[in-house]
């Protein structure tokens, strides 16, 4: 799986926290054992200072490995047809867009996205254009500047949503519930969806089970896609669209 396109980095902001806590944690850790400061207040620096580092280093290999291995896998149990219609809410620099594009060959896929980059670092339209055509799919994906709790889409438009990491980001319960109740509105009947994120998890399937979902499935991803510790851990909601149901 070899990546071309640059992906930033989720949340930037809590990284560098994390990194910054733990440095001044570590400094002042050696300071105390090097002024032979009492020895509990070393060891207690120390072992903050190994916990905020370790959470850097796992926030930093899951925005920058990890995600991308899981969603292959996740993408891989999925087995596109290969022709689907497919849509990327939050899809920001275009991590998990353009590994589905990369499974199509006649579908199309569009990511919509509002570009901050308080959610992701670089984050803009043309950082995920220029990804697109450095992975070799632009001519399979469209992007699109909107707000996924609006989509400007008609019902039923597309065949497969995906979203990764994106929805937490909107405050209020009922906010986020529109978000996936437009996702519910543009999947086709038989269509699929998989949302992956760190919190929430447990509302978003009970408001697709609510909208008619089958199959609505909720489980944790591991500690590949661990945002510093499993606290912030990611779990995947799937569920699908009935075929014989009403498009909206
Ligand atoms: C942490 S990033 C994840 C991006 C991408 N899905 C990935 O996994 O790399 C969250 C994304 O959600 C987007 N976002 C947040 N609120 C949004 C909203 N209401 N509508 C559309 N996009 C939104 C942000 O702009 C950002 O690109």
């Amino acid at each position: 799986m070899q990546r071309r396109g640059d992906y930033g980095y989720d949340a930037p902001y809590a990284l560098l926290i994390f990194g910054a806590v733990g440095a001044a944690l570590a400094i002042a850790a050696a300071a105390s054992w090097w002024a032979r400061g009492p020895a509990r207040t070393t060891a207690w620096l120390a072992v903050y200072a190994a916990f905020a580092l370790g959470n850097a280093a796992s926030f930093f290999y899951t925005t920058r490995a990890g995600k991308f291995a899981v969603w292959n896998e996740i993408l891989d149990a999925l087995r596109l047809r290969g022709d689907e219609r497919a849509l990327d809410l939050g899809c920001g620099r275009g991590a998990v867009l353009n590994m589905v594009a990369g499974r199509l060959s006649k579908g199309r896929i569009t990511g919509i996205d509002l570009w901050s980059t308080h959610d992701q670092s670089g984050n803009s339209s043309d950082v995920t254009a220029n990804n697109a055509s450095l992975e070799g799919v632009a001519d399979r994906v469209t992007i699109e500047t909107g707000d996924m709790r609006e989509l400007p889409f008609p019902a039923g438009t597309f065949d497969l949503v995906v979203s990764s990491l994106a929805i937490h980001n909107i405050s209020g319960a009922a906010e986020r519930a529109k978000a996936v109740s437009e996702a519910w509105r543009v999947l086709a009947p038989g269509g699929r969806l998989a949302i992956a994120d760190i919190r929430a998890t447990r509302r978003y399937a009970r408001t697709l089970r609510e909208l008619g979902a089958s199959g609505v499935a909720r489980r944790n991803l591991g500690w590949r896609f661990w945002y510093g510790n499993p606290f912030a851990s990611t779990s995947l909601v799937t569920a699908s669209k009935p075929a014989g149901g009403a498009v909206a």
